[in-house]
Formats: structure tokens, sequence, C-alpha cells
């Protein structure tokens, strides 16, 4: 019988502190996430001193609870997972020295994980979901189209050339007065808007590429044309910007579909937690056969059990940091 590998995992690439651990990259044994928006709230955004001074003070209790909700302890655990990046450096440093240090003192094998990697794999948590398919990574740090030919193996087929589409979200809530953070206060107001109240348009449709900055201004310069911003103004603004992000997201994840000849699909990052979006994937999958794979919600946003799965794969596949050289990595 094969041993069951145990993997603890970190993440903290950017306003969430969260430890999980996962068995066999899928079984979920515990998936601690401790959010910091209450905290940006009130800046309109996450400011990253904050956010790394914020994963200092939590950070131990967080581990501590993932092994306790697992029932485990240190030495039940078979390696160490952390994001690497990309994310924000002064963030990514606190998870990194975290479990550079526990290595260390453990000694145990230790993994660095791409964080776009561990959002596509979201989709393999609970589930018996496999590769090949094509995954749309949607955040707020990043909007990418991925054709997934194996567990170890990505190839990027476009990604966005200037804003992400969370990024987008937010820009605009701050625009309509919404909060922060922008994705769910949209999500939320649009549901009874009428989302054809104006009609945006995206100019690089035919590519793989997304741009939402064009998308961003035409909707920032309708609403500051408005004398009369009411409720019902905002919402349906709301609702015309989603329409056009998430109908764009759409076509392009089909038309990547096309290219490779590939007939299974998945998203993840916190935009794919959006309603319209993920009611939009079911009917289009629906309608031509395809299967597909939509995380939950809470697998969706920032968390470690994506970062664990990811970590599994890279397990058995034998990539381990050997030394404790590991560097937090902006961009990767
Ligand atoms: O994946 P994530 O938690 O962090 C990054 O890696 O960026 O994504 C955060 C982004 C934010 O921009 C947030 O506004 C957006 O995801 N978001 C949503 C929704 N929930 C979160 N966007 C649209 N609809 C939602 N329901
Ligand atoms: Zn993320």
């Amino acid at each position: 019988m094969i041993k069951d590998i145990v993997i603890l995992a970190i993440e903290t690439s950017c306003d969430e502190t969260a430890a999980a651990i996962i068995k066999n990259g899928r079984v979920i044994l515990s998936n601690i996430v401790a959010s910091q928006i209450d905290t940006h709230k009130k800046f309109g955004g996450v400011i990253p001193e904050i956010a790394s001074r914020k994963h200092i003070e939590i950070i131990s209790q967080i581990i501590d609870k993932s092994l306790f909700k697992a029932n485990l302890k240190f030495m039940d655990i078979d390696a160490i997972a952390v994001t690497q990046g990309p994310g924000l450096v002064s963030a990514l440093l606190i998870g990194t020295n975290y479990a550079k240090n526990l290595a260390y003192a453990l000694k145990k094998k230790i993994i660095a994980v791409n964080h776009v990697e561990g959002h596509i794999c979201a989709n393999y948590l609970e589930n018996n979901f496999e590769p090949k398919f094509i995954c749309a990574v949607i955040s707020g740090g990043h909007t990418s189209l991925f054709y997934v030919k194996d567990y170890n193996s990505f190839e990027i087929l476009g990604e966005t050339l200037d804003d992400a589409a969370g990024e987008a979200y937010d820009k605009i809530a701050r625009v309509l007065d919404l909060g922060y953070p922008g994705g769910p206060a949209i999500d939320k107001i649009s549901k009874d808007a009428d989302k054809n109240f104006i009609e945006f348009k995206i100019p690089i449709e035919n590519s793989l590429d997304f741009s939402f900055s064009g998308l961003k201004s035409s909707v920032t310069n309708f609403v500051y044309k408005q004398k009369n911003i009411d409720f019902s103004f905002k919402k349906n603004v709301a609702a015309s910007f989603q329409e056009c992000v998430t109908n764009s997201i759409v076509k392009k994840i089909f038309k990547a579909c096309e290219l490779k000849k590939i007939n299974k699909i998945a998203i993840s990052g916190g935009v794919a937690s959006n309603s319209c979006l993920r009611k939009k994937i079911i009917i289009e999958c629906q309608k031509r056969n395809f299967e597909f794979n939509i995380p939950d919600v809470k697998f969706c946003t920032d968390n470690a059990a994506m970062i664990a799965s990811r970590a599994f794969y890279k397990y058995i596949n034998n990539e381990f940091y050997e030394n404790l050289d590991l560097n937090a990595k902006a961009r990767i």
C-alpha cells in the first residue's frame, strides 16, 4: 500500500494569513484562514507594511490551529510547503521565513509553491478532477489562462496586459463608493439590477490576453459625468460593468478550449467566486456538454489548502528545496 503524504502549507502572499494540512493533495484535514480585510477596509486597499505586521502577529496561532484541527503533531507532517510568490514581498517573507525555520527545526523537507499554480490546484480539493483542462485564474493580482496538461505541466495561453480583473472590480467599487473589497460588493448589488443599462466594451476580444484598464476608464468617466448618482444608478452601472468583464472571461475560456481542442474547464481565484461568472460557466458548459469544475468559494479566494495541493504534486515529483536559500519573489 502507498503511504499517505501529509503536507502542512503556509500562505501569506497578500492579506490572508493561512495554514492548511492536506492529505494526498486532495483530502482536507484542516484549512485555517485569518483575513485582514477589516483592517485594510478603511484604507480602501491592502497596505503592505500593515499586512506584514498582521501576518507576524498571528502566523504561529494559525499554524497551531491547523495542527489542532487536523488532530496531528508536527512530527506527523511529511513536508512543509510555502507560497514563494508572486505577491507582496514583505508579506511573503513572513511565510517563507517561518516555513524555513520550521523545516530546519523539524528536519522536514520544504516545498516552494507558485501562488498562481496554487490557485489552479484549488480545483483538486475534495474532488477527483484531473488534467487536462483549461483553467482561468482570475484574482486581485492575476488574470491568466492556462492549459493544464498534467499535474506539473502548465502552459500559459493568455494573461492580462494591464489590470487584473479583481483590480478592476475593486477600482469600480471605489468609484461607486461601495467599499473594499469591491468584488463581493458589486456581485451583491448587481443581482437585481439592469445589466443592459449601458453597453461597455473591451477592445482586444480576438486575443487570449485580457485587458481591463480601458473598461475601468470608460466606467469611471461615465460615472463622473453623471450629476445625480442614486442607488439604482450605481446598481445598474455595477451590473453593466460585471456583464462586460464576465462575458470577456467566458469568451476567452472557450476560445482557449477551441485552440487546444479541450472540452474540460476550471476556474479559480477570488473573482471565480463571482455568482454571475459561475452561472455563465455552468450554462455554457452544459450547452456544449463540457466537463467543468468550479471550486467552493472558500477555495477560490486565497487559502493554504490550494498551496498544499500544489505542493503534493511537487512532492511526488521530488521538487524540494534541499537548503534554506529559498527566498520570496514578487514576480515569478
Ligand atoms: O484570489 P484573491 O483572494 O487574492 C489574490 O490573489 O489577488 O482575490 C481577491 C480579489 C479581489 O480583487 C476581490 O475584489 C475579488 O477577488 N473578489 C471578487 C468576488 N470575491 C472576491 N470579485 C468578483 N466577485 C466576487 N464575488
Ligand atoms: Zn490569490
